[in-house]
């Protein structure tokens, strides 16, 4: 079975086709990262309108690369939610109607659960059970994972995800949208122990997280210090030793609750090289084992999509033939397949 998917929730349009025997046939994706960052984030109204640009090229653009016409797609995946509604209905629009036309089956997809098995896409692809740590600009997020669709949800974010407390944090210090990535590649030159920021919510039991504080902190030391080069980058290096500190404290305690050996870590921050490592050297520690997907596949995508999709298409479901989007979908409240 070969499924087409269609990524669209925010501001990349990710197009795949996966085939259920040889793999992933072909991705493309388009950022619309420089269309936002004059406004230093994304602008809803504009990233709806550039995937109505998008995606009907990028489709064409995918099935030309894997030398395939629509006659050979035999259902479409999109990304129904969460994520902003204007672009989810771009993605389902499309693919909903493609899909009529073709005569096809298609099946909606929650963008987190594209996310949590992206790690499947490689070859050292972790079994079940497993725990989840997701790390998007959307969401933070443990999740236990006994297989498609059974997740139980053990702690999440309850104000800023991972992600966002990285963009506010390199904001503040003058870097451009997404700063993530960009205060991760500064964090190299710091000094991690220069300044002490707080591990929200680690001093007491549970698993949820709290990211909004780090942000404050950092605003004090820049007022104190100014934003020099070298304090730009020791703040850099200390704020994300805290957040990967932070992350590491609630994987330790969620993995001796649920006493899984395996930890799969997904979306954009699981692109961090420092996260990466620090938790390796934990479950190596512990007797167990990480896995994350490639870097193109920690960020929006829409490789993880077709997966996702065509791991239950093959399994028989399908979405009827109203094109819907939930904007905000709680991934337990996903069917198991
Ligand atoms: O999964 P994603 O592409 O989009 C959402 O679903 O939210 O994640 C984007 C987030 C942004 O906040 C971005 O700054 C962050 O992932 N990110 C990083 C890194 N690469 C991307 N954060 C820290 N270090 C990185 N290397
Ligand atoms: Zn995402």
């Amino acid at each position: 079975m070969r499924v087409l998917g269609i990524e669209t929730s925010c501001d990349e349009t990710g197009i795949a086709i996966y085939d259920g025997e040889q793999g992933l046939l072909s991705h493309v994706l388009y950022s619309q990262i420089p269309l936002h960052a004059d406004y230093g984030g994304v602008v809803p109204e504009l990233a709806s309108r550039d995937h109505v640009r998008k995606t009907l090229p990028l489709i064409k653009q995918a099935l030309a690369e894997a030398g395939l016409t629509a006659a050979d797609i035999d259902g479409v995946a999109y990304t129904a939610g969460p994520g902003l509604a204007g672009a989810l209905l771009v993605g389902a629009t499309l693919g909903r109607s493609l899909a009529f036309a073709w005569q096809k089956p298609a099946l909606a997809v929650h963008h987190m659960e594209g996310h949590l098995l992206a790690p499947m896409l490689e070859e050292d692809a972790p079994a079940f059970p497993f725990l989840a740590l997701l790390v998007s600009g959307g969401h933070t997020q443990l999740v236990a994972v006994e297989g498609i669709g059974s997740y139980t949800l053990l702690g999440e974010s309850i104000d800023d995800a991972a992600g966002e407390a990285f963009d506010k944090t390199a904001k503040l210090m003058g870097l451009e949208y997404p700063g993530g990535p960009l205060l991760a590649k500064l964090a190299t030159l710091g000094d991690p122990k220069k300044y002490t920021f707080p591990r929200p919510m680690t001093d007491r039991p549970g698993l949820d997280f709290s990211f909004s504080g780090l942000k404050t902190a950092a605003s004090l030391v820049i007022q104190k210090e100014g934003n020099t080069a070298q304090v730009q980058a020791d703040i850099a290096a200390s704020f994300q030793q805290a957040v990967v500190d932070t992350l590491l404290i609630k994987c330790r305690r969620a993995l001796q609750q649920t006493g899984y050996k395996r930890l799969v870590i997904a979306g954009g921050v699981s692109a961090n090289e420092e996260l990466r490592t620090q938790l390796g050297i934990m479950l190596g520690a512990m007797g167990g084992k990480v896995f994350y997907p490639r870097k193109a596949f920690c960020t929006d995508n829409g490789a993880m999509i077709a997966f996702a999709g065509y791991q239950r298409l093959a399994a028989g479901q399908q979405q009827d033939l109203t094109i819907g989007v939930t904007p905000r979908w709680p991934l337990d409240r996903l069917s198991p397949i």
